[in-house]
């Protein structure tokens, strides 16, 4: 979808993730999201491992992919990862580019924890 067209097109596979958003009829799973998200992070470690590459994407038409794997009400797609070898930053686009190649930056600690003492 949008500006992801222009690069995930290439990748070997487009992983669409789905969480389950109910334990049964009658229960919610509140950790749906939770438990999906680190079968995705594990994945990525796994792949990296075995020199492959994975980018997570949450630019994606959920709808379009709800109806072309007849997804349920309770199943909804919450991230779509392209898998595959990295490819070369100079086959995008200038934007795309220099998003590629800039340096990464983290939070510091301070700004991710909430401390009540
Ligand atoms: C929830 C989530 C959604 C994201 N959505 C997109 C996206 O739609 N398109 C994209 O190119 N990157 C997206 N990103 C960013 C990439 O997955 C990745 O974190 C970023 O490109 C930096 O990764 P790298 O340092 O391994 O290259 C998203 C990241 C997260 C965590």
């Amino acid at each position: 979808m949008g500006f992801n067209k222009a690069w995930a097109d290439t990748a070997s596979v487009l992983i669409a993730s789905v969480a389950k958003l109910s334990i049964d009829e009658t229960r919610e799973n509140p950790w749906a999201r939770y438990d999906l998200g680190q079968a995705v992070a594990h994945l990525s470690i796994q792949a990296q491992h075995d020199g492959l590459h994975t980018h997570q994407m949450g630019g994606f038409d959920g709808a379009a992919i709800a109806a072309a794997f007849n997804l349920t009400e309770d199943q909804t797609v919450v991230t779509v990862t392209a898998l595959g070898v990295l490819g070369n930053a100079d086959d995008l686009t200038a934007e795309l580019r220099e998003r590629e190649v800039a340096p990464r930056s983290c939070k510091p600690l301070t700004e991710l924890l909430l401390v009540n003492d």
